[in-house]
């Protein structure tokens, strides 16, 4: 029986493990978390650090696993990358790694490519941090060069703010290292793409609308087919194609993260190599009939990817209003208790829900990815109709707070 290692067993990974299996592999996890959910349903369950790269090394030899894969965690990218290379398995490379987890290397190898992006500097110290900002202009962003999920990243209006957070997103930086970069509102596009021998095959292309405020950056809606079109479509594919190109990605799944200005103009946020988490495999499930998880199991195996499996089997419209509290759909609060799941899931047109709420946890206003509580997946005949029935459907939740 081949086996696979999953570096990290998260929630976002347990799905994952759980298909691996039907798959018939047999499934070692690492994880530091003794109660990471996905150990549970591992074969081979090890509670191991996976910053700790020659722990997990070790791990994967004494299983003598046939590929190792993550899903979801930015963080695991270059672990799983210099596993796979210690031990002559398939991967995407440590240096491709490093270059679509670490967003200063992003940055400059984009720009030798001349793909469209903010303007950006790095930055260590506060000095570098103010002349940053000179060159950059305000408005901001300033966030970790390798960290994810929002965490550290702040919009910046003066050097004042910039004064007040550089600190924290230093310590949010494992290489002590943050760049700013100039703030493009307008349109945000979620893209994912599947690289096959060296060819990249865009596969999905969705908004992902965020709240006002402090959360600027969370991802509270996917809406798919993205509402942009014509020129300006085909331009976002382009640039996210090349952004890919560039940054050396052969086989593996990437998730572009672009931004469109009102003129039409396409930059990259950010471009990740694997399956996103926020439910981005089950917006490919639902919209385009594409296996995320299939095709990352094959690909870390080294096992062929037919089209059969990569093509878009149909286009199907659908909207993901996540569970956020201000300014979205959950009171904050402490949870005193929650119900109406069912009522959610009986909704028309909604394919899929959840809800991570526990009682006695505190909802906050909504400012990283971590604080969407659930989500509610909603299928129609239009993209705007599956979001009015999206959010219709998750005021049917009801959450007791006090
Ligand atoms: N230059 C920018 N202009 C506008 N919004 C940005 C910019 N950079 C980041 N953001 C917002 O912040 C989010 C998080 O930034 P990103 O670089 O993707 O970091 P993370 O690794 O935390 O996902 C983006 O998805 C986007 O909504
Ligand atoms: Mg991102």
């Amino acid at each position: 029986m081949r086996s696979i290692l999953f570096v990290g067993a998260g929630r976002h990974q347990r799905r994952a493990i759980l298909r691996a299996r039907e798959l018939g592999l047999r499934v070692a996890a690492v994880d530091r978390n003794p109660d990471a959910p996905g150990l549970v349903d591992a074969d081979l369950p090890e509670v191991v650090d996976f910053s700790d790269v020659d722990a997990v090394i070790e791990v994967a030899r004494r299983h003598s696993v046939d590929g190792v894969l993550t899903v979801s965690a930015d963080r695991a990218v270059p672990v799983v990358a210099a596993v796979a290379e210690e031990l002559g398995l398939p991967g995407i490379g440590t240096a491709t790694a490093h270059l679509m987890t670490h967003k200063i290397a992003m940055r400059r190898t984009l720009a030798q490519a001349g793909v469209p992006q903010p303007r950006f500097a790095a930055v260590r110290t506060l000095h570098e941090g103010r002349a940053a900002l000179e060159t950059v202009g305000v408005p901001a962003v300033l966030k970790p060069a390798d960290s994810g999920g929002q965490r550290g990243v702040f919009l910046l209006d003066s050097a004042d703010d910039l004064d007040a957070h550089l600190h924290v997103a230093l310590a949010e930086s494992p290489s002590a290292e943050a760049i700013v970069e100039s703030f493009h509102d307008g349109l945000e596009l979620n893209g994912l793409a599947l690289a096959r021998g060296g060819e990249v095959l865009p596969l999905t292309l969705s908004d992902r609308l965020r709240p006002p405020g402090i959360g600027f950056g969370v991802g509270w809606i996917h809406v798919y087919p993205a509402t942009i079109f014509g020129d300006v479509l085909a331009e976002a594919e382009r640039v996210a194609v090349h952004a890919v190109h560039a940054l050396g990605l052969r086989d593996g799944i990437a998730f572009p993260q672009l931004l469109v200005d009102d003129d039409g103009s396409v930059r990259v946020v950010e471009v990740a190599a694997r399956i996103p988490g926020g439910q981005m495999a089950d917006l490919a499930r639902h919209a385009v009939g594409v296996d995320l998880i299939e095709i990352a199991l094959r690909q870390a195996l080294g096992v062929e990817v037919p089209d059969e499996l990569a093509l878009p089997r149909y286009r199907q419209p659908l909207a993901i209003r996540f569970l956020t509290a201000q300014p979205g759909p959950l009171p904050t609060g402490t949870v005193r208790s929650w119900s109406g799941l069912e009522r959610v899931r009986a909704f028309p047109g909604v394919v899929q829900a959840d809800v991570f709420l526990a009682e006695g946890e505190t909802v906050r206003p909504v400012r990283l990815d971590g604080d969407r509580r659930g989500y509610v997946i909603a299928v129609a005949e239009t993209n705007v109709e599956a979001l009015e029935r999206a959010e219709s459907a998750a005021t049917l939740l009801d959450v007791e707070v006090e």
